[in-house]
C-alpha cells in the first residue's frame, strides 16, 4: 500500500447538556486527508476553507501532530506526505481539527497496517485536540472515529460508548469568529449544585430518549444545558432571537461544540421555514444532513 485516502466527518459536540460527552458524526461537511508514504520525514499541504489560515508545520499542524506521535510510537520509517482537504471551516463548532487528527491517525493506522483499535485512534487523534483547544478534549474525535452518537464517559483512563442513532439535523454556520480557546475560558470554574443535577438529569434523559427513539424528549433536553450555553450565547449574536424564533419547529436547538454552528433536530415539515430563519438573521450556510459513520477509507492504492 502506497497511499489512502480517508472520508473524515465534520462532528458535533456537547448536544447541550452533555458538555465535553457528547458528540454526533455528521454526514456533511466532510474532510478528507490522504496521506502517501515518502522517502523520509512529514510534509503537509492543505486546500479547502480557510485552508490558507491553516500552519503546514508539523507542530503546530494539530494533524502533523498526531501523525509525528504516531510515527515515533511505532517505529514508522517511512517519511509521509499528508494531504488536506478542507470541506469543514476551521473554527465553525463542526470539528474541524478534529477532523483531521482522526482522519490522520485512521488514515496511518490503514496505511501501516497498525491494528489499532478505534478506542487508540481516539486517544491518538485527541492528542491535536490539545493543540487546537488549549486541552485534549475527545467529544469531537470520538464520534469523528466512532461515527454516530458517542459518549466520552471518562478522559482518564479514555473511554467510550457508542450509539449508532439514525438522526437528521439542521446546522447553521454564521459567519461569525468564536475561538474555542476563548470559549472554553468563559466558563465557570464552578457550578451551583442545582445546574450539575439538571444537566446530568437531562444528559441522562437524552440517552433514554435515544434508546427509545422519542425525538420530542432528546431535543427538549437538548435544549436545556443551563451552564454552557448561557455563558457562550453572547458570543453568537442573533442566537436568543433565532432559538425563539424556531422554538415550535424544532425538537431541540442549541450551540454546537464551542460555536458558532448552530444545531438543532428540526420537524421535518419545517425545515425550509428554520433555513429561512437562519437565512434571514445570518444569511450563512445551512446543513441538512443526517447522523453518519465515523472516517473510512475511500480509495487505496
Ligand atoms: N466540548 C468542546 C467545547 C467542543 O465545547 O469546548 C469544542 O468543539
Amino acid at each position: 500500500m502506497k497511499k489512502v485516502k480517508v472520508c473524515s466527518p465534520g462532528t458535533s459536540a456537547n448536544l447541550g447538556p452533555g458538555y465535553d460527552i457528547f458528540g454526533l458524526a455528521l454526514s456533511n461537511p466532510y474532510d478528507i486527508v490522504e496521506v502517501e508514504k515518502t522517502e523520509n520525514g512529514i510534509t503537509i499541504s492543505v486546500e479547502g476553507e480557510k485552508a490558507e489560515e491553516i500552519p503546514t508545520n508539523v507542530d503546530e499542524n494539530t494533524a502533523g501532530v498526531v501523525a509525528k506521535k504516531m510515527i515515533q510510537d511505532f517505529k514508522i520509517e517511512s517519511g509521509i506526505h499528508i494531504h488536506i482537504i478542507k470541506g469543514i471551516k476551521p473554527g465553525s463548532g463542526l470539528g474541524s481539527s478534529s477532523a483531521s487528527c482522526a482522519g490522520i491517525a485512521f488514515a496511518l493506522n490503514e496505511l501501516f497496517e497498525l491494528k489499532l483499535s478505534k478506542l487508540e485512534l481516539v486517544k491518538y487523534s485527541s492528542l491535536g485536540e490539545a493543540v487546537a483547544a488549549g486541552a485534549p478534549h475527545a467529544d469531537n474525535v470520538a464520534p469523528a472515529i466512532f461515527g454516530g452518537f458517542t459518549l466520552t464517559t471518562s478522559y482518564e483512563p479514555l473511554e467510550v460508548l457508542h450509539i449508532p442513532v439514525d438522526l437528521e439535523v439542521l446546522v447553521a454556520l454564521p459567519n461569525i469568529q468564536v475561538s474555542t480557546k476563548t470559549a472554553r475560558e468563559i466558563l465557570p470554574k464552578e457550578i451551583p449544585i442545582k445546574d450539575m443535577v439538571n444537566n446530568v438529569g437531562k444528559s441522562a434523559g437524552m440517552v433514554y430518549a435515544l434508546y427509545n427513539n422519542d425525538l420530542d424528549l432528546f431535543g427538549r433536553y437538548m435544549s436545556k444545558d443551563c451552564v454552557v450555553e448561557p455563558c457562550r450565547a453572547n458570543l453568537i449574536d442573533g442566537y436568543s432571537e433565532v432559538k425563539e424564533k424556531v422554538k415550535d419547529m424544532v425538537y431541540g436547538i442549541t450551540i454546537s461544540g464551542s460555536g458558532p454552528a448552530i444545531i438543532t433536530i428540526p420537524k421535518k415539515e419545517h425545515v425550509i421555514d428554520i433555513e429561512n430563519i437562519f437565512k434571514e438573521v445570518w444569511n450563512c450556510p445551512v446543513y441538512y444532513t443526517k447522523v453518519g459513520p465515523g472516517c473510512y477509507v475511500e480509495e487505496i492504492e
